[in-house]
């Protein structure tokens, strides 16, 4: 009698069980991870964060630890601002234009007001100490992700370099 009432539970209870296997999708049981709760900083989220003290990456100190602007170590020579030439129509162009007003061919992706392609020509940003400009092309700066990958140290400055002749020829 025992035997049959266990046998007749099992059947009875195997589609329920194989049923809720199916049904995860649906009732969606949420487990207690806690994995969501940890701080996260998207790649384009402030706040900028220094390196930790002390440390100096294998390629050189590329920002001053104290926070304070590097300084162009790069001569603006014929030489180097053709560089940056080449540079800039590889690595900003696509967003801020060959002429560095912010109408390239990806800028209309960008939607105001969360972000928008940066005219470099304004005077606002011509008036940018080079180590500022360097900062944001190694750091990034809001709806602008770090290009420190792109671009060695001296290809930033070579970059620059160039920037500056596009902002001088629109005042
Ligand atoms: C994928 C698109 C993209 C590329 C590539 C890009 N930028 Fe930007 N840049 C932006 C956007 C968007 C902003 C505006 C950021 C904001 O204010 O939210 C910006 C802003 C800037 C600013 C102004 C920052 C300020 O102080 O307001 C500078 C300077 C700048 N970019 C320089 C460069 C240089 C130099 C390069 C190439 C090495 C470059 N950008 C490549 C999208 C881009």
């Amino acid at each position: 009698m025992t035997r049959r009432i266990i046998i007749t539970l099992v059947i009875l209870t195997m589609p329920f069980i194989l049923g809720l296997s199916l049904t995860y999708e649906i009732i969606q049981v949420d487990f207690a991870s806690f994995m969501e709760e940890q701080p996260s900083i998207g790649y384009r989220e402030g706040p900028r964060l220094l390196p930790p003290e002390g440390a100096v990456p294998v390629t050189g100190v590329e920002v001053p630890p104290d926070g304070s602007l590097p300084e162009n170590p790069v001569p603006a020579t014929p030489d180097s601002i053709a560089r940056g030439k080449v540079l800039f129509d590889i690595h900003c162009a696509v967003c801020h234009g060959k002429d560095g007003k912010g109408q390239g061919p990806v800028a209309p992706y960008f939607k105001p007001p969360e972000a928008e392609v940066a005219d470099l020509t304004e005077e606002r940003i011509a008036k940018h100490e080079d180590g500022l400009i360097y900062l944001t092309i190694t750091q990034g700066f809001q709806g602008m992700a770090s290009l420190a990958e792109n671009l060695t140290p001296q290809e930033r400055w070579d970059v620059i370099n160039y920037l500056r002749t596009l902002q001088s020829r629109n005042p």
